[in-house]
């Protein structure tokens, strides 16, 4: 599917997020593997999240769909004792389905194989094999290991102390599930910290979790049970804070957005950019913090990103990218080298298709280097299958003179499905989108 998007006069309105991707994976498989039942509200609508459902199901998980309320689950927990799988599980382009799951099934005395989409395996499942083979687990993948598919024997797992190589939240969540289900206290070193979600949610669900700053300490045990309302997906949210911040006669109101402190980078960056932000109604839900937001039209200036901000914004460098695209100057993104193992290549499918629609951009080793403002001219552009490219390609249009061509815009269901509704909102009935 192809979407051209076109720059509105104006860009206005209110959206609401879908709920927070991170927040829905884990309150699916926690509550899978807690005591008890949960019923889960306002889980993500998006194809990964999706995938981790039909997982679990596959791992006998009872997961209702609850007509009594939009986006509701109600949940079954095992107790911990999962099925052998018949099949083998699919994680399709989910890389937080199979990390996470692959902590669990390493606790799980079967034999279950874990695959995804041409994407997801190209993506390096060493950073979980390792540790997880020295807590005692038996696992095979492709390429020494290190790719899926996984084949995975669980079970008698004993806990161990790990400094991990990178600041992935993937593989901190992955080795807390297999502790849970270890003998003995399992301690993680952080380099960095990365978002808390699974930290949150253990502790609500009784898990025996300490933290001493970038370090944490869990000794194994059961989870209870919760329900959770999983607030709107800043990630999601952070399309159209950039949109209204880099267009030139914009205000647009984003509702229900999670601004838990481990994800909140790129609100910071776009402030140290001069966007004209405003949170509005803080509160808390599902014990994480949720706002409101408005972004209106500003002069953003360029910026330098680097060090301890990147985890916090490493989903938002593409949109980022963007931004830096209007900004005046030199914007300086460094230390993302991560984003070589994302859905693609994220700093050379930025940078490529960025350069086609105008952008002054240009590949660093672990970062890109974007030269504002320019005056981008559109054209034909391509998400190569991944969502947070599409989406970002299509800010592009929104706030660029030359209308851009998105090719490949279906990926943006795998976060957030009702994308390009929204945006055809906030662009006024027919300005922004034609198929
Ligand atoms: C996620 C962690 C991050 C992020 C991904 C979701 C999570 O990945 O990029 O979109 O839900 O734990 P890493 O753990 O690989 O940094």
């Amino acid at each position: 599917m192809r979407q051209v998007v076109a720059r509105p006069d104006r860009l206005e309105g209110e959206v609401t997020p879908p709920g927070d991707k991170s927040i829905s994976h884990r309150a699916a498989i926690f509550n899978g593997i807690a005591h008890g039942t949960a019923r889960v509200a306002n889980y993500s609508p998006g194809g990964d999240c999706a995938s981790t459902l039909r997982c679990l199901r596959a791992l006998g998980v009872n997961i209702l769909r609850d007509h009594s309320g939009p986006r509701l689950l109600t949940i079954h927990g095992t107790g911990g004792v999962l099925r052998e799988p018949v099949q083998v599980l699919n994680a399709g382009n989910s890389g937080t389905t199979m990390r996470l799951l692959a902590g669990v099934l390493a606790g799980s005395s079967f034999l279950s194989i874990i695959t995804g989409d041409s994407s997801l395996r190209t993506r390096p499942m060493d950073r979980v094999v390792q540790p997880l083979r020295a807590m005692g687990a038996h696992i095979l993948g492709r390429h020494g290991n290190s790719l899926p598919p996984l084949a995975i024997l669980g079970g008698n797992l004993r806990g161990i102390e790990y400094t991990l190589p990178v600041a992935s939240a993937q593989v901190k969540s992955c080795l807390l599930l297999a502790a849970l289900l270890a003998q003995g206290e399992t301690v993680l070193h952080q380099p960095a910290a990365s978002r808390d979600h699974t930290e949150r949610m253990f502790k609500a669900m009784g898990a025996h979790l300490e933290e001493e700053g970038l370090t944490l300490r869990l000794r194994p045990g059961g989870l209870a049970a919760n329900d959770i309302r999983v607030p709107g997906d800043i990630s999601s949210a952070a399309y159209w804070l950039v949109a209204a911040c880099a267009h030139p006669n914009a205000r647009v109101t984003v509702r229900n957005v999670g601004v838990n402190a481990t994800r909140t980078g790129v609100l910071d960056a776009l402030r140290m950019m001069g966007a004209r932000l405003t949170v509005e109604n803080p509160r808390e839900e599902g014990g994480e913090p949720v706002a409101d937001i408005v972004a209106e039209s500003s002069s953003l200036e360029a910026i330098e990103i680097r060090g301890d901000i990147v985890p916090r914004l490493i989903d938002e460098v593409p949109v980022l990218a963007v931004a830096a695209c209007l900004a005046r100057g030199e914007t300086v993104i460094r230390d993302v080298a991560e984003l070589r193992v994302k859905e693609t290549d994220r700093i050379k499918t930025v940078v490529a298709e960025l350069a086609r629609l105008g952008a002054e951009v240009r590949e660093l080793p672990d970062g890109l280097v974007v030269r504002g403002p320019v005056s981008l001219r559109g054209g034909r552009c391509q998400s190569y299958g991944d969502h947070r490219l599409a989406m970002s390609l299509a800010i592009a249009g929104l706030v660029g003179p030359g209308p851009v061509e998105v090719q490949g815009a279906e990926a943006a269901s795998v976060s957030y499905p009702g994308f390009w509704e929204d945006l055809a909102l906030l662009a006024g009935r027919g300005a922004g989108v034609a198929a």
